[in-house]
């Protein structure tokens, strides 16, 4: 396993023996499928979807990208990048069945969002993806870069399907960079597992996961330079709700 985590001691980047494999994803993700969206709902305090539009926004989409949403779940990220595309379209991938079933039926709504015969969706894995080199304008995650067994392997498949002067636009959880709002998310991350064990028997461990994947994740400018290193420039980090989440944006070279 290649996984990579940043060591606060050395500042380096090292092999984190405790992460969790691809199959180990997949598997937490299709447990909880099912209560995935209620979850999140209840955790972000009704705030996700307020987070995955700003995202889209930081896009500054032009109305005709073609954008690839990359472990998208349950859809909710393609969806809002779709709804600005008029022209455009959005490809959405995740390796887990039941989460993009539960896209699919999303999608399929009869009074669903109006996006969707701009969205197609795929069963790939995001460290192997298939889609031809510079396929994409925009390739965006959310909430998903940071479940990678190997994340730098991850970012450079993203790179790779990216056109020159193409956008990369991660949102992702983060820890807040002062001690009074560390200490805030610091005890709501110790009650995320137990509110997981009260609304979804099969969630538990998914919900300990995520609160020990936060910590584990690479800080704002570590992140950053990862980016520089897999490729991308001028990555450019915007806090949501007092850093609790960030929308990282950057480019390929042209
Ligand atoms: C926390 S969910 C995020 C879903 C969605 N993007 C959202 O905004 O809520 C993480 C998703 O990443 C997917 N995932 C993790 N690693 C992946 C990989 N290597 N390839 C494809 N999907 C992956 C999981 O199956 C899961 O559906």
């Amino acid at each position: 396993m290649n996984a990579i985590v940043a060591n606060p001691d050395e500042r380096l980047w090292a092999p984190d023996p405790d992460r969790k494999t691809s199959r180990d994803v997949r598997e937490m993700f299709a447990r909880v499928s099912a209560r995935y969206d209620l979850l999140n709902r209840i955790i972000s305090l009704g705030l996700d979807d307020r987070w995955r539009r700003r995202a889209a926004d930081l896009a500054e989409l032009s109305g005709s990208e073609r954008v690839l949403d990359v472990a998208t779940g349950t859809g909710d990220l393609a969806l809002a990048f779709g709804s600005r595309l008029p022209r455009g379209r959005v490809v959405a991938i995740d390796f887990c069945a039941p989460m993009l079933g539960l896209a699919r039926a999303k999608m399929a709504r009869p009074n669903g969002p109006a996006s969707t015969e701009r969205l197609s969706l795929a069963a790939a894995d995001a460290l192997h993806l298939p889609f031809r080199d510079a396929a994409f304008d925009v390739v965006t995650a959310g909430f998903g870069v940071r479940n990678f067994e190997d994340l730098a392997a991850g970012l450079r498949e993203m790179h790779r399907v990216l056109r020159p002067r193409g956008r990369i636009v991660i949102l992702e959880s983060s820890n807040p960079e002062t001690p009074a709002r560390r200490l805030l998310t610091g005890v709501y991350m110790r009650l995320v597992p137990a509110l997981g064990r009260a609304l979804s028997r099969s969630g538990t461990d998914a919900y300990r996961y995520l609160a020990e994947s936060m910590k584990r994740f690479p800080d704002r400018a570590a992140f950053e330079r990862l980016l520089v290193s897999s490729g991308f420039e001028s990555p450019r980090s915007v806090p949501l709700t007092m850093g609790i989440v960030t929308v990282t944006v950057a480019r390929k070279p042209g």
